[in-house]
């Protein structure tokens, strides 16, 4: 039977979907192998989302550190992090960073340089038409050029496009449209592309992994803009697929996949920058159990399409563990709810993580 009807078929069906691809691997193992030892030498990266607060824990700064060769900072890079006031910059957060990735010897992935979103107050009052474009190159090439030779990759302009917005091109509203129109863009890309040469420019976008309601108008406004950026020279390198995926959804369809391979065809790198899969419409009605197992199937079977068709040699992990997990965080049920994790509350590896580890084995010996 095909997987979308496996996952038609609701909770039962799921978890035997996950025991027949990934050959029963549900059971917990006692001492897994690191996820990185399972890619080395064979050119894919794993990399994790963390905070500083999280990697300070000895438990899990070792976890981030043993079992991944990319890091992620969740917080520590965004403007409302970075910019105290419009005069200055607080780089402490920043620098801890990309100091443990180095430490550590992991790939720095840089989130974010431009983003419509999690800006700091001062934005609505400072930000005007006449001094926007200034701040935005002043910010990019003084981070930028700051971390020049120690990030792997930036996420240049984050969610560029969105299934809500009012507008016919999609473009995502906040202050940077506003102030400078779409071309906020072009002014970002080539700002990072001036300070810091070396690394890549990403453009991080989401709402197209799945169906639902205007993905198809998400994808089509994304490879329509594409399109005219790259034909007037702006300089993105790649694309950024978040992948925060919900069991709410059916995993795959042809029109994702289509929309990726249209991406590579333009000639753009394809990363996996923030996967994890929201079981929310799951948490009032299943077992965690249950709910475990339908998520690792969720996992895996996402990296063995997506990674293939996307040639990816970039995968992320946006949450590690259930205790600090942003759907939570952001969610008005409360804590300890959601499974979305490799490693449940207590740090202990869960199917999910099997899951994963099996998936990366798969693709690195096909
Ligand atoms: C989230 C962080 O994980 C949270 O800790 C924070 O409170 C809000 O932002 N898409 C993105 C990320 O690009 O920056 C978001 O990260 C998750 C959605």
């Amino acid at each position: 039977m095909k997987r979308r009807a496996f996952l038609r078929q609701g909770i039962a069906s799921s978890a035997l979907l996950f025991q027949l691809r990934v050959n029963g691997v549900e059971a917990e193992s006692s001492t897994p192998i690191p996820l990185k030892n399972i890619v080395q030498g064979k050119g894919l990266y794993v990399g994790a989302q963390a905070t500083k607060g999280q990697l300070s824990r000895e438990d899990l700064g070792e976890f981030v550190a043993n079992n991944f060769n990319m890091l992620t900072a969740g917080l520590e890079l965004k403007w409302a992090a970075l910019r105290p006031t419009p005069a200055t910059f607080d780089f402490g957060g920043a620098d801890w960073m990309v100091d443990f990735a180095a430490k550590k010897s992991m790939r720095f992935h840089g989130h974010n340089l431009c983003w419509n979103v999690s800006n700091p107050k001062w934005f609505s009052t400072v930000l005007n038409p006449s001094n926007s474009r200034r701040m935005l190159e002043e910010h990019i090439t003084t981070v930028a050029k700051r971390y020049s030779g120690r990030v792997d990759a930036w996420d240049v302009v984050n969610e560029p496009i969105d299934l809500r917005s009012p507008r016919p091109d999609g473009l995502h509203t906040g202050p940077w449209l506003d102030m400078l129109g779409p071309e906020y863009i072009d002014i970002a890309f080539h700002a990072a592309a001036a300070a810091d040469p070396g690394a890549i420019r990403v453009l991080n976008i989401y709402q197209v992994e799945q169906d639902q309601d205007r993905s198809d108008f998400v994808r089509r406004a994304t490879i329509d803009h594409l399109k005219e950026w790259l034909k007037r020279g702006v300089p993105i390198q790649a694309i950024g697929l978040q992948s925060h995926i919900g069991t709410s959804l059916p995993l795959a369809s042809e029109s994702r996949d289509q929309f990726v391979r249209k991406v590579r065809d333009m000639g753009l790198e394809v990363m996996i920058t923030e996967l994890d899969v929201n079981d929310s419409h799951l948490v009032d009605t299943a077992s965690a159990n249950d709910r475990d197992k339908i998520v690792a199937g969720y996992y895996y079977d996402y990296l063995t399409d997506v990674v293939p068709l996307g040639k990816t040699k970039r995968i992320t992990f946006w949450t590690v563990t259930d205790k600090f997990n942003w759907i939570d965080a952001g969610s008005s049920q409360g804590p300890g709810r959601h499974r979305p994790g490799l490693l449940d509350t207590d740090m202990r590896p869960k199917p999910v993580y099997d899951a994963v580890a099996k998936a990366l084995e798969h693709l690195v010996s096909t």
